[in-house]
């Protein structure tokens, strides 16, 4: 199935659809798409099968989410601790992944017809070469669209990103670039995988589990939570519009909560050239894998 799909809501779901967008939609969402293995016990089918079934229920979830004008999304793919699966699975989620992302890439025109950028977040180094390869085209294929956006958290942890930037910001001081003053709140913000996105105004898992499983975990402090029971190949766009009219009823004590929450952004001459230095060296491993730098 493709990642951009045509619309195919019936009136019905429309006349919901125009209703809820009525009122304050989020600009950004994110899924912990939970529950495939369980669909596939219950369902009597593979394990490989109960994840293809979860990604065609991704391509669906983004068609709502343009269909509700929620411009970004975040989905929690594959995370650090699933390299633990057994073999079998891990080689099948990573050739899934393969499929998806050249099916990706072959869907060119419609991402930018409608000017989706893709972006995966994550630790890439844990993925097989080819599989990072594919990351690295596909983010720099889409790099210039800023209609909507597409985070997939993949061989993701929110320990790994926050280690990651502590990495970089002891880079920044000993190379003489930053003072440890200089390390404030939005810095660190600023330094994580997600520098580019707006924290998420919701978050949705599936499958009856309640806790965040080491996603996002700096970035949600402020966000609405929904959890539903649904498993995710199940989940359907009456969750979906559920989700966000909970959200909807609940945002002005959101907004309040978050406005007392804006961290000062402070900046300087040297926290602007560790920045240049910290977005230049990830550009240029994408380049590199992309194989766009020699
Ligand atoms: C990312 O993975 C590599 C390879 O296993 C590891 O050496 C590195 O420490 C990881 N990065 C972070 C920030 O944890």
């Amino acid at each position: 199935m493709a990642w951009i799909r045509d619309s195919t809501l019936s009136w019905f779901q429309l006349l919901c659809v125009k209703v809820i967008k009525a009122g304050k939609v989020p600009r950004h969402v994110a899924f912990i798409m939970d529950g495939n293995r369980r669909y596939a016990r219950k369902n009597n089918v593979l394990k490989a099968e109960g994840h293809n079934k979860g990604f065609d229920k991704l391509a669906e979830t983004l068609q709502w989410c343009l269909d509700l004008g929620i411009p970004e999304v975040t989905v929690y793919a594959f995370s650090i601790e699933n390299f633990k699966r057994t073999e079998d699975e891990v080689d099948a989620l990573m050739e899934l992944a393969r499929q998806k992302f050249r099916r990706l890439l072959n869907e060119k025109e419609k991402l930018m017809e409608h000017g989706v950028r893709i972006r995966i977040i994550g630790n890439l180094s844990l993925l097989p070469h080819d599989v990072q390869k594919l990351i690295a085209e596909a983010m720099l294929m889409t790099q210039e669209n800023n209609k909507a956006f597409l985070n997939v958290a993949f061989a993701y942890t929110a320990h790994d990103e926050m280690t990651n930037a502590v990495r970089s910001l002891s880079i920044g001081v000993s190379e003489g670039l930053l003072l440890p003053s200089d390390i404030s709140e939005s810095l660190i913000d600023r330094s994580l995988y997600t520098s580019d996105s707006p924290d998420p105004d919701l978050v949705i898992r599936t499958s009856g589990e309640v806790r965040f499983s080491d996603f996002l975990l700096w970035q949600l402090s402020f966000s609405y939570v929904y959890f539903t029971e649904v498993l995710w190949p199940e989940f359907t766009i009456w969750h979906l519009l559920a989700a966000v009219f909970h959200y909807q009823r609940n945002y002005r004590h959101i907004e309040e909560i978050q406005s007392l929450h804006k961290p000062v952004e402070h900046t300087n001459e040297r926290i602007s050239s560790y920045l240049t230095w910290l977005y230049g060296s990830r550009e240029d491993t994408l380049l590199k894998l992309g194989g766009k730098l020699l």
